[in-house]
């Protein structure tokens, strides 16, 4: 086998949930592709998946959390954990991230992923409160900031009843994960943020204000970035096309929530705003869908104005990106308008372009940019917006090099 998973080492570490009957259908999924797989089993794991069918999946020793004497005596921990590729955690339940977060090291599983120093990828899996929870959040937050990959978890219903977000990835997302681990190219490990779509700002519970942001251009520029090697976090907004394979995607409908995940993501060697955020919320939005006034008075809507989320970042003191790329969509003066907001902004580029109705470019398959730094404008031929991605990713890759 000769694809980019081929020869290498996987450790899984199985946590113990009820996604973990997909982690047998993950580890096929990886050894078709040419990697070895090395299952660890946490013990509450072998409650939901048994060692023997695990065992038989992978083709290999199952370390289980019990210390085997032998298994010491002929690969301790330590070289287990470091003889791997890479460390695949799946499911990582909410009390192995807790762990993981703290550094703790109370079982086999725990001890491996804080004796490594070889990269590790977590599929979280849990109950949607379990995952809302602030301090699962905090954990994530932590982990991140440690360097560890995250994939999923996705929304939808829950083996527990409830809907929401905590189902693990499917296990052909995580191989797409473990690939991107394995990226070479220009922006292998480089991180980059990007921003992408429009925001939705509710009215009442089943209102909003929008706009018209597809969100084609921010998701073809996160596939020329992990095209190139880099991590992505893909914080986006309601969007029409679905978002990039491969890239940490974190869904999030309003301005304020877009902030949020963007502070999350952090840091990045790069940050890209490519996402229409609305510039204003309805402040007094109704918690019950508003009713028709019996005398046709029209609701009266007070506007709050949104965060800059570009500026914000760009203009941080501390943690700002090496590369901070905003856009600015314009109906006129396109760069007057996009070089007086660069310097406003405090972003390093401005990709300016013209979305009159007339040039058909919001919504639509091409675009014609101008990218804007400190050393003056640059204009582009009108291309499609892949080739305006490849091209900003490469402009990007040199930039970090
Ligand atoms: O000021 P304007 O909306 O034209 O600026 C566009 C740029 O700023 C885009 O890169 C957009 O993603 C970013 N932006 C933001 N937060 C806002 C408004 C815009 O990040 N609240």
């Amino acid at each position: 086998m000769d694809g980019m998973l081929a020869q290498k080492k996987i450790l899984l570490i199985i946590g113990g949930g009820i996604a973990a009957y997909k982690s047998l259908d993950l580890i096929r999924r990886l050894r078709e592709r040419g990697c070895s797989v090395t299952p660890v089993l946490t013990k509450a794991a072998t409650e939901f998946v048994t060692p023997l069918s695990v065992s038989a999946l992978a083709g290999a020793k199952v370390y289980t959390y019990l210390f085997d004497l032998t298994d010491e005596a002929e690969m301790g921990h330590i070289q287990l954990s470091r003889s791997a590729d890479l460390i695949v955690v799946a499911p990582a339940t909410a009390d192995l991230m807790a762990k993981m977060a703290q550094g703790r090291a109370d079982d086999l599983a725990s001890t491996l992923l804080l004796a490594t120093d070889t990269p590790v990828l977590v599929a979280p899996s849990m109950n949607v409160r379990m995952w809302d929870h602030p301090a699962t959040q905090r954990n994530l937050a932590v982990l991140r900031g440690d360097g560890v990959g995250v994939v999923g978890p996705n929304e939808g219903d829950m083996a527990c009843g409830e809907y929401g977000p905590g189902r693990m990835a499917e296990p052909l997302e995580i191989v797409t994960a473990v690939e991107a681990q394995f990226r070479a190219g220009p922006l292998a490990g480089r991180h980059v943020l990007v921003t992408s779509g429009p925001t939705h700002e509710p009215i009442d519970p089943v209102r909003y204000i929008a706009n018209r942001s597809s969100g084609a251009q921010g998701t073809a520029l996160a596939e020329a970035l992990l095209a190139l090697g880099a991590r992505v976090s893909f914080v986006t907004g309601p969007a029409l096309v679905p978002p990039p394979m491969g890239a940490e995607v974190i869904r999030v409908e309003t301005a304020l929530q877009m902030q949020q995940a963007v502070e999350a993501a952090l840091p990045a060697d790069a940050a890209v705003f490519a996402a229409a955020v609305a510039d204003w919320r309805v402040e007094n939005s109704s918690v019950e869908k508003i009713k028709k006034d019996a005398k046709g008075a029209a609701p009266a809507l007070r506007f709050a104005e949104n965060p800059d989320i570009l500026a914000a970042v760009a203009q941080r003191a501390e943690g700002r990106p090496r590369l901070v790329v905003g856009f600015a969509a314009e109906t006129e003066t396109v760069v007057a308008h996009a070089t007086a907001k660069r310097l406003r902004k405090g972003c390093d580029w401005i990709v300016a372009n013209d979305v009159s109705p007339a040039t058909g470019i919001m919504g639509g398959a091409e675009n014609a940019v101008t990218v804007i730094d400190a050393d003056g404008a640059e204009t582009w031929p009108r291309m499609s917006k892949a080739d305006v991605a490849r091209k900003l990713a490469d402009r990007i890759a040199k930039a970090l090099a």
